[in-house]
């Protein structure tokens, strides 16, 4: 963890050992080296690096207007996409764009021979056409239907958090609340007993936020796929009503799905259901304890939530995904070679004055809202209708019971970035 400036720190959070784990990438550049200061965003960036953490925005103003596609030859990417129209057109353009690696910073695998993910991370890891069946295979579990059924139990566990942190003047929005949200919900989903979920949030921090530290990431790696492999054998015995049983009794073209394909779609539902709504419901907490006015208003006008949650999201993205080049091809100008790693700046396109008016403000009523959080093309984000309701239930269960909050006196707000951004410690007080 490094410290910038002023009252923030970052915690490096690169989601790397995904395709270190799961393919054993060589991508030497990565491992946790002193960085030297960026000069020019445009030729070196490092998406590490703790002031571009902690305060991206105006870095990616100044590159949309000077170099709207950067270069880099750091922690194993190539360029850095800032454009909302290229962003989109990457993610549409499969032909050329890959994503049998999607982690935006690589780590150097010293034991490849304990690749435990034979099939990576399907469907968001897998091109067509592995990524085409799993993705079909979990749609239905996070259809509008279904996860209207999630609700109450969301509900149920926001209030009852709520309720045990009102009385204490003050708390850590990220840790004693976002945090615990997301995990407990996607247990529930893939029928996991609720003790878990203080150990799958270990684990999942352990993968994600621990750039520094490989053998901790290939420990909890390990750990998530022997539990796993573990439910499997108990879900094949005696199934439930849940998607990994459902996922362990379904035949592909007559044949049961393999075991290590479901080890792989339950680990990535794990992955990417949790770290990303909870930074999504942490930066919403940390604007509002940070905007008075919007506070206030959104308190006064609960009608708005759904317009503010998608501009929460617009905001706030906290998801940056890569691709690999598949054949030479000029992108926006710049001459990419096959193998090159492309960032697809999901959070910069959502910022872009080209398509957002005020781009750079939170409006909480913004009418048109075509933003780029979930991605877009085949990739779009499988579990979008669940963020949505845990980040609208998670902030109208806190606005309700705590309305009047802010940063904590000398707070030191803690943020994480890389592929997932989002605060990890929050001090907020309230009365
Ligand atoms: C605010 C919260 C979330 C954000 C911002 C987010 C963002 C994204 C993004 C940008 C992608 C596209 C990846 C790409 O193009 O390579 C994606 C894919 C995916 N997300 Fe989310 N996500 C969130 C929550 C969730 C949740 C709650 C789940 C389910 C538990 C989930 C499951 C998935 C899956 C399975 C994919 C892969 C889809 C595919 O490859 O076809 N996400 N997400």
């Amino acid at each position: 963890m490094e410290r910038d400036g002023g009252g923030t720190r970052v915690a490096t959070d690169d989601g790397a050992t995904l395709t270190a784990l799961t393919r054993g990438t060589d991508a030497s550049a990565a491992r946790g080296r002193r960085a030297r200061p960026v000069r020019d965003w445009a030729t070196d960036f490092d998406v590490l690096e703790s002031s571009y953490i902690a305060d991206p925005f105006g870095i990616w103003d100044e590159l949309r207007g000077r170099c709207p596609v950067a270069h880099s030859g750091r922690r194993g990417s190539d360029w850095l996409t800032t454009r909302y129209a290229d962003v989109t057109a990457m993610a549409h353009d499969t032909e050329h764009f890959s994503s049998q690696d999607v982690i935006v910073i690589p780590l150097e695998v010293d034991r490849p021979e304990e690749t435990v993910l034979p099939f990576g991370l399907p469907p968001i890891s897998a091109d067509p056409p592995l990524h085409t069946w799993t993705r079909r295979l979990i749609l239905p579990w996070f259809s509008h239907r279904r996860v209207a059924q999630y609700e109450d139990l969301t509900r149920t566990l926001c209030r009852t958090m709520v309720a045990g942190l009102a009385g204490r003047g003050g708390a850590d929005a990220a840790a004693d609340y976002a945090q615990q949200i997301p995990v407990r919900v996607i247990a529930h989903i893939l029928g996991v007993q609720d003790d878990m979920a203080d150990t799958f949030t270990g684990w999942v921090r352990d993968v994600l936020d621990r750039a520094d530290d490989m053998d901790r990431r290939v420990q909890a790696i390990g750990a998530l796929v022997s539990y796993f492999t573990s439910q499997i054998d108990e879900r094949r015995a005696c199934p439930g009503p849940d998607l990994l049983s459902f996922l362990l009794h379904t035949d592909i073209d007559g044949a049961p799905v393999e075991d290590g394909v479901v080890i792989g779609m339950a680990a990535l539902l794990l992955i990417a259901g949790v770290d990303t709504t909870w930074s999504a419901i942490g930066s919403a907490l940390w604007h509002l304890a940070t905007h008075d006015a919007d506070r206030r208003r959104l308190t006064a006008e609960p009608d708005l939530m759904a317009s503010a949650v998608e501009e929460f999201l617009r905001a706030y993205a906290p998801v940056t995904m890569a691709r690999v080049v598949v054949s030479d091809v000029e992108f926006a100008g710049c001459p990419m070679k096959a193998g090159d790693k492309v960032l697809m700046n999901f959070p910069a396109a959502n910022r872009d004055p080209d398509v957002f008016e005020n781009a750079d403000r939170v409006v909480l009523d913004r009418a048109h809202n075509r933003h780029l959080a979930f991605g877009a093309g085949i990739h779009r984000c499988a579990g979008s209708n669940l963020a949505r309701m845990e980040l609208r239930v998670a902030l109208e269960e806190w606005l309700g019971r705590i309305p009047d909050f802010r940063l904590a006196d000398g707070a030191e707000v803690v943020w994480a970035g890389g592929q997932v951004r989002g605060p990890r410690q929050l001090p907020v007080v309230f009365s």
